[in-house]
């Protein structure tokens, strides 16, 4: 197990962290807003065929949020999947995808946290079957789950599109949903993006592949578009999940970085 290091000193823009909390979902999964809970005081329970798990406090609580952890403990957590006490995370929290996130990234989300007001509440614990029901049996699991695309930039992509794969397949965890679970739970990275069914609550969701994209008429336009206000092309508009991606999510990302992505996604790498 690494131990938790992080560079001392480096200054994070609580900004810029705000930014990368709504593009990774971190305020939508944390906070439960439909029970009108406080922000990032504790998510609702994500339903899975793997179990339920609670996204946890992540207010400044020194006993039942983050308050007592060092910015290494973050950095680890986050990027890594494992506690402070060193016992690894459940994949329902896309842990792997944030493992892309820069030192300054962490420094930013980490300064962002700091903002938020303590919330003395527990959240519940997250239940899985035997044998996950033991952390300890995680750390096989981990093996599985925590296989993932190679991290970019790819060598002969522009920066846009270089930018749209560090946003798809890393803060904004597209993959999380839209990529297939084997039947531990970990992706499926050959099928990547082929669209995938039990997600928390039931939900389904399409294919995103490139080709997928172009079968339905997508184009990168609607597609940036569609990351802000949720209509597609044949006027329809995203339900389940994506709805709440897009709500508490992608409409708050600049419109560079939405056409980024959709860039991404609809003009796959040669050979990929
Ligand atoms: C899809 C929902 C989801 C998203 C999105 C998500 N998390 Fe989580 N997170 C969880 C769940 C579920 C857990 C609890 C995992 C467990 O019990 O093993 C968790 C746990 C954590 C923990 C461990 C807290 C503790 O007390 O041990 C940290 C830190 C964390 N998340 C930070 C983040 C950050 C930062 C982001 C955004 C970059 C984020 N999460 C996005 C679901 C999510
Ligand atoms: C929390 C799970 C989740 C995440 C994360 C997620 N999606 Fe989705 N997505 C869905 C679901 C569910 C649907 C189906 C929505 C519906 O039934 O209307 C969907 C539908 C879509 C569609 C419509 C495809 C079609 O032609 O019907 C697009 C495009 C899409 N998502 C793109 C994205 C992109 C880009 C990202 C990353 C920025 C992303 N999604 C992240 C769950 C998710």
């Amino acid at each position: 197990m690494p131990a938790a290091e992080f560079p001392e000193g480096l200054q994070g823009d609580v900004q810029r962290g705000t930014y990368l909390a709504r593009a990774g979902g971190c305020i939508a999964c944390h906070t439960d807003t439909e029970a009108g809970g406080a922000p990032l005081a504790g998510g609702a329970a994500l339903q899975t065929p793997f179990g339920s798990f609670v996204p946890s406090n992540l207010t400044t609580d020194p006993d039942h949020g983050i308050g007592a952890w060092t910015v290494a403990d973050f950095a680890r957590a986050v990027r890594h999947g494992v506690s402070p006490e060193g016992q690894p995370y459940y994949p329902a929290f896309p842990s792997a995808f944030y493992s892309r996130l820069t030192d300054q990234d962490i420094a930013d989300l980490w300064a962002a946290f700091q903002t938020v007001p303590p919330v003395a509440q527990p959240a519940a614990d997250s239940r899985a079957p035997f044998p996950f029901s033991f952390r300890a049996g995680l750390k096989l699991w981990r093996a599985v789950y925590r296989d993932h695309p190679p991290a970019g930039p790819v060598a002969g992509q522009d920066e846009v599109w270089n930018r749209g794969l560090a946003l798809a397949e890393g803060i904004a965890h597209c993959g999380a949903c839209h990529t297939p679970r084997n039947v531990l739970g970990g992706l499926k990275t050959a099928a990547r993006l082929s669209g995938a069914e039990g997600l928390p609550g039931g939900g389904k969701a399409p294919a995103i592949t490139a080709e997928a994209l172009r079968n339905s008429d997508w184009s990168e336009e609607d597609l940036a578009y569609a990351l802000e206000d949720g209509q597609m092309p044949d006027g329809d508009v995203f339900g389940g999940s994506m709805a709440k991606v897009v709500r508490h999510g992608t409409a708050y990302l600049t419109f560079t970085d939405r056409a980024a992505i959709a860039h991404y996604l609809l003009n796959p790498a040669s050979g990929g």
